[in-house]
Parts: structure tokens; C-alpha cells; sequence
């Protein structure tokens, strides 16, 4: 079973591992991946009423960390969203935990009426499954820069228009 909750500090080195345990991000990208914790939990982290990066967490019996979505408002923007980060552990991928973390940001962002969620991925073949992943999820290719990331490396835009579906709250964080 999943349970939808919240980070806190003492997850960083279980978020450390799973990140690297999907062998989907570089060192590099990890490690912004931990700046983001670090700005939202770390000790010298802002007390704003909404931080610039919110988290939402999914975890198994044990309470083990098992995926976890980073995102926040697009700066500049009206009620447009980016997620920055959703990753799943591997040993329970393709178990609908990506789905209900990503189910969970929509809901929350419903709640206060944003607009539109973006999400990016990489054109390349390595990313079919996630490709998949959001395209069976609602999310649609709005925009390709091609050669962005590397030679024959696309950028790919996704959203989801977020206005048009308004569900009612199920349960609270
Ligand atoms: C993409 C990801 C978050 C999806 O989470 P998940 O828990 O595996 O997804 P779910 O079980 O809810 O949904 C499975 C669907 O996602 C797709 N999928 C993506 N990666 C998959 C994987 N490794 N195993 C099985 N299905 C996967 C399948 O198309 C599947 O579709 P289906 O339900 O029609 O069969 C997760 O696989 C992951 O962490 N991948 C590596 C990191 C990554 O690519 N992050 C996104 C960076 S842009």
C-alpha cells in the first residue's frame, strides 16, 4: 500500500539513495535535486507561507520512502506550475506510485486554482517509459526544442491544463 505524506530533513539520505538508485539522473542532477531539499528543509531554510519548492512523499508499510515530487510556481507567472521533480524507487515502479504522487500535486494545485502544470523530459529513447508515463496521465507535448539537452537530445514540454478538471479534496495532507 502507498501513503501519500511529507518530507522532512531526517528523509535526505533515503531521497539521496533513491534518486541515485533509478540511474535516470547524472551526479550533477542529483545534487539540484538536493539543493531543492536542502533550500526547503535544510536549517537555513526561508519560512515563507509557501515555499519556492514544495515536496510530497509516498511511502510503503514500513514507511520506507519509496517516490517522491518536487514542484512550485513558475516565477513571472498566473496559476502556472512546473514540476521539477518526480521519481520513483525501481523496485516499485510501475505499481502506480508515480501516479499517485503526481495525482496528489494536481490535487493539492487544484485546491488553490492554479492554471497549468509544465513538466519537461528528454526526448531520447531512454525515456519511452516516462514519455508514457505522462502522456497517459493527461499531459500533452506543447512544445520540442530540438538538440536542446545534446545532439539528437530533445527537450520535450509537456503540460496539463489544470483549470477544466477542479476535483473535490479527498483527504488533507
Ligand atoms: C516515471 C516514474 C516517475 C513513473 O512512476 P511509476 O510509479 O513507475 O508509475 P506508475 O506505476 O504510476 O505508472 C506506470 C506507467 O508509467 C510508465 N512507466 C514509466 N516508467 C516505468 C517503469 N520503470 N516501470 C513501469 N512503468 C513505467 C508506464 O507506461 C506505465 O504505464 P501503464 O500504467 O499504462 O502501464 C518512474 O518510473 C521513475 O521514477 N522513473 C525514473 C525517473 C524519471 O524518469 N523521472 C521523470 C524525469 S522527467
Amino acid at each position: 500500500m502507498t501513503v501519500i505524506g511529507a518530507l522532512d530533513r531526517s528523509h535526505r539520505p533515503a531521497l539521496e539513495r533513491l534518486l541515485g538508485a533509478t540511474r535516470a539522473f547524472r551526479p550533477d542532477e542529483i545534487a539540484v535535486a538536493l539543493e531543492l531539499f536542502d533550500e526547503t528543509f535544510g536549517s537555513s531554510a526561508g519560512s515563507r507561507e509557501v515555499p519556492d519548492y514544495e515536496f510530497v512523499a509516498a511511502f510503503n508499510d514500513a514507511g520506507s520512502l519509496t517516490g517522491y515530487c518536487c514542484y512550485g510556481a513558475t516565477p513571472g507567472t498566473h496559476g502556472t506550475y512546473d514540476l521539477y521533480w518526480i521519481a520513483v524507487d525501481p523496485v516499485c515502479q510501475g505499481a502506480g506510485v508515480g501516479s499517485a504522487l503526481l495525482a496528489e500535486v494536481e490535487r493539492r494545485l487544484q485546491e488553490r486554482t492554479a492554471r497549468l502544470l509544465v513538466v519537461e523530459t528528454s526526448g531520447r529513447d531512454a525515456y519511452d517509459a516516462t514519455r508514457r508515463f505522462y502522456g497517459a496521465r493527461g499531459y500533452r507535448v506543447a512544445a520540442q526544442l530540438r538538440d536542446f539537452y545534446a545532439p539528437a537530445d530533445d527537450r520535450l514540454v509537456y503540460t496539463r491544463d489544470l483549470s477544466s478538471s477542479l476535483q473535490p479534496a479527498s483527504r488533507g495532507a
